[in-house]
């Protein structure tokens, strides 16, 4: 049995992740999760779609005294981080503790990773730390941390740092830097999705609430950017292709670092976005057309070809099933 510890296991994409995990008989799963931006709730609906349920404590990874005790109790061999504090205007209004809760939470559980055995290390990074580069089309290769424009984004590339100076502190940790793109979808039961506190910024949460009329109407940030239908172009990756990155990058891991893009390598605009929605759905969704959003880029996508190469991961879900996958989702709350 592989003992794993699932930070954030309780949010959206760690939940899907969670099930995948699952389905390996030989994995023992604790999720960790101060609930800031999910609901306990969730570890049963895991339960519900996986036929088991992972161990749930209800903790944050800001004490130390808490996770020290549970790595008393525990041998892991896997961590797996996907805690941290999420909204980039919010780490803008409150940038301390973003550094705090990000930065500290992730030092916390490095100063308890063995060094006698290895461990195998996946963080969360984010397409964030590539900031503003000369071409749309991210690799790994590629400079990253200048021009990033908030601190969220920042909190993301120090960890990465982090991570990389404390691996050579520890040539028994294993560790995985994923750069996600643009997560979107549903779990295909419907009973597992994104359901963000407060107001939405990412763009399917908030096409979502217009749907549902929560929200009176879509704001498309800016559609005169330099692209073929004048709005800003992402790369969306259904969640459960994502969630499937993490298992193929567990079966990979190796000492040191690696670092993968997990991206389908498509770009899609904001407006193909919308049309999509619509036509799935049936129903027209109410629109603004509003000035750019303040540090949007105009364009950024994956280059997955290391991940596909390497990991032998591919995406394998389209717009159209993440947004078929969302409706299912909405149609069951
Ligand atoms: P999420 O908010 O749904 O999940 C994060 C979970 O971490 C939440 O359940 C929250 O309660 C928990 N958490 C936060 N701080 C904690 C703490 N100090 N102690 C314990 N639990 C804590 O977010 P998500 O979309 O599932 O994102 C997961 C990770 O992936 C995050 O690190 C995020 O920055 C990263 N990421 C997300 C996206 C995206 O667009 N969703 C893109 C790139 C990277
Ligand atoms: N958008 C709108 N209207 C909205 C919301 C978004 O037009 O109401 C547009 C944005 O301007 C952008 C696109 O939709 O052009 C996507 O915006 P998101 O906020 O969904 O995503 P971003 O690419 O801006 O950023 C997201 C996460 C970051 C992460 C990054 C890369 O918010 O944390 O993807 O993974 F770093």
């Amino acid at each position: 049995m592989k003992k794993i510890l699932v930070t954030g296991g309780t949010g959206y994409i760690g939940s899907h992740t969670v099930v995948e995990l699952l389905k390996n008989p030989d994995y023992s799963i604790d999720i960790i999760d101060n609930l800031s931006n999910s609901k306990e709730h969730v570890v049963d609906l895991i339960a519900e779609i996986a036929g088991k349920k992972p161990n749930f404590i209800k903790g944050d990874l800001l004490d130390f005294e808490l996770l020290k005790s549970l790595f008393e109790k525990n041998d892991y061999d896997i961590i797996i981080h996907f805690a941290g504090l999420k909204a980039v205007g919010e780490s803008v209004e409150k940038p301390l503790e973003y550094y705090e809760n990000n930065i500290q939470s992730t030092i916390n559980l490095l100063r308890l990773v063995r060094t006698d055995k290895p461990t195998d290390f996946i963080f969360s990074s984010s397409a964030t730390v590539y900031g503003e580069q000369d071409s749309p089309k991210c690799v790994e290769t590629m400079q990253t941390g200048t021009k990033l424009t908030n601190p969220y984004g920042r909190t993301k590339y120090f960890i990465e740092e982090i991570l990389k100076d404390y691996a050579n502190t520890n040539p028994n940790f294993c560790a995985t830097i994923l750069r996600y793109f643009n997560p979107v979808g549903a779990h295909p039961s419907g009973l597992l999705g994104e359901d963000p506190n407060g107001i939405p910024n990412n763009l399917m949460p908030v096409v979502m609430r217009t749907y549902t009329g929560e929200i009176p109407a879509l704001n498309i940030f800016g559609d005169d950017y330099d692209t073929p239908d004048g709005t800003a172009r992402r790369d969306y990756i259904h969640v459960v292709d994502l969630a499937r990155g993490h298992i193929a990058s567990l079966e990979h891991s190796k000492p040191g670092i690696s670092i993968y893009n997990l991206g389908t390598g498509l770009p899609t605009s904001v407006k193909e976005i919308i049309a999509a929605f619509e036509e799935a759905s049936g129903k027209k969704l109410n629109t603004n057309i509003a000035p750019r959003r303040s540090g949007d880029l105009p364009e950024c996508w994956a280059d997955p070809s290391k991940a596909n190469a390497e990991l032998g991961w591919h995406t394998e879900l389209t717009i159209a099933d993440a947004i078929r996958d969302t409706l299912n989702y909405l149609n069951k709350q």
